[in-house]
């Protein structure tokens, strides 16, 4: 069969190399595509909003099977657009991908279902949330409503500080339209998780579970970023906490989705706090995870192709999703600077080593080719991940693959992976 995927990420080239593991796979297209999926699939000069070239180009090829990487065209309807051209896309419509695409949206749901998550109120009116803070508890969780790059979210320890934040979500706009609206909820303490789900509709089933690093330095110091490195699994997330979320967390939220009209097909994206009363949703996705993607996906032994098409048939309960018994490790590689300011256009070396080694592997994130060879072309250029018997050999694996690759301006996290030894 012929797949086309949507998005140019770190994600993005994980989901290529997954689905050309796939025996029933004959040729992969990747719109836009990058350097590394360059790999695996022809790129095409399509970007991800373009929703009519996007599906002209799918009827043009007989694709069998879309997918969807990115949450923007998927908040934007591409789904809808696909199946209206009669075409077959993994991906939640528009409808129920709100789930991501507003989090006063998200909120209310978990409040009407009684899904645990942090207390909040929704504002739409800059004056009533100023009003509110007068009296709230410090520290305190500001997030614009709608998609900004998973860097809509804000935690001001301070009453003048949430104040500040307040005006630069509603009245400055710093996360444009993003910030219309806002939801101001409870600060919770406690380890985070990220647990990725396959769903079809009406079944629902989690993949093995993973850890970000949001913040841009060591230490978890510096602005949150899309992401600086991720392990999996996670070794909070033991077998108890997480039959609790499959009973309280993920199965409800299918069945609310259904309730509201709103089937939820794709992948579920559950960022849990394990606080001290127990799991709590701190956000939904409504895609993968990036840099999750790319320490899950390679641990995964089912044929992913089948996994997709048992979610479009809602046929998931006939599938036996299996995760090797192993651990991995990805290190993000940034350009200096990140999330900020950074240049672009070094040339980047060392990337062949990667295929001498089993269990290795570079995801490309912000890259592009030219003349001169493959150059960095992002805030975040590779992830660099490895596989190990444990968490810790892991990530020994992935630090020394990082050494690999060079190029000017080349900048990571040294601590990826640091809770590992508190486990
Ligand atoms: P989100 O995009 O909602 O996942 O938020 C980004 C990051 O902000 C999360 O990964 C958490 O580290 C942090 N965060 C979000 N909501 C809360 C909360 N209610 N309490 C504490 N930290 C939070
Ligand atoms: N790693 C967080 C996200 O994909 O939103």
């Amino acid at each position: 069969m012929k797949v086309l995927i949507v998005g140019s990420g770190g994600r993005e080239h994980a989901i290529a190399w997954k689905v050309a593991q796939s025996k029933r796979v004959e040729k992969i297209y990747c719109a836009p595509g990058n350097a590394g999926i360059e790999e695996y699939a022809e790129c095409v000069n399509i970007g991800a909003m373009e929703f009519d070239k996007l599906t002209a180009f799918a009827m043009e090829k007989g694709i069998d099977l879309t997918v969807i990487g990115m949450d923007d065209p998927l908040v934007g309807g591409v789904v809808d657009a696909f199946e209206a051209k009669g075409l077959r896309v993994f991906g939640p419509r528009q409808l129920a991908a709100m789930i991501e695409g507003s989090k006063a949206f998200s909120k209310d749901l978990m409040k009407k279902y009684n899904i645990p998550t942090a207390a909040y109120e929704n504002f739409d009116d800059p004056k009533k949330a100023l009003e509110y803070l007068e009296t709230a508890k410090m520290p305190i969780v500001l997030k614009a409503d709608g998609l900004a790059l998973g860097k809509g979210v804000l935690i001001c320890n301070t009453l003048e500080e949430a104040k500040e934040g307040v005006k630069s979500i509603m009245e400055d706009k710093q996360f444009g339209s993003a910030g219309n609206r806002m939801v101001i909820e409870e600060f919770m303490t406690g380890r985070e998780v990220s647990v990725l789900c396959f769903c079809d509709g009406t079944h629902v089933v989690p993949m093995t579970s993973a850890q970000d690093h949001k913040r841009a330095q060591d230490g978890d110091q510096g602005l949150n970023t899309g992401g600086m490195g991720t392990f999996s699994p996670s070794p909070f997330y033991t077998p108890e906490i997480a039959a609790f979320c499959e009973e309280n967390i993920y199965k409800p939220t299918m069945a609310a989705m259904k309730a509201e009209g709103r089937d939820f097909v794709g992948i579920l994206f559950v960022g849990l706090m394990l606080t001290q009363d127990g799991p709590k949703v701190l956000e939904y996705n409504a895609r993968f995870g990036d840099p999750e993607t790319q320490v899950v996906l390679p641990r995964m032994k089912t044929d992913i192709v089948d996994v997709f098409e048992a979610c479009i048939d809602g046929k998931l309960d006939e599938i036996q999703l299996e995760f090797e018994d192993n651990a991995a490790v990805c290190v993000v590689l940034a350009s200096d600077g990140y999330p900020v300011k950074y240049d672009k256009g070094f040339v980047i070396s060392g990337l062949d080593t990667f295929k001498e080694h089993e269990g290795y592997y570079c995801f490309h994130a912000g890259t592009k080719r030219t003349d001169a060879g493959i150059v960095t072309n992002g805030g975040r250029v590779l992830g660099v991940t490895a596989k190990g018997t444990d968490l810790k050999e892991a990530r020994a694996n992935a630090y020394k693959a990082t050494e690999w690759v060079s190029f000017d301006n080349k900048y990571m996290r040294h601590d990826i992976g640091k809770a590992i030894d508190e486990a």
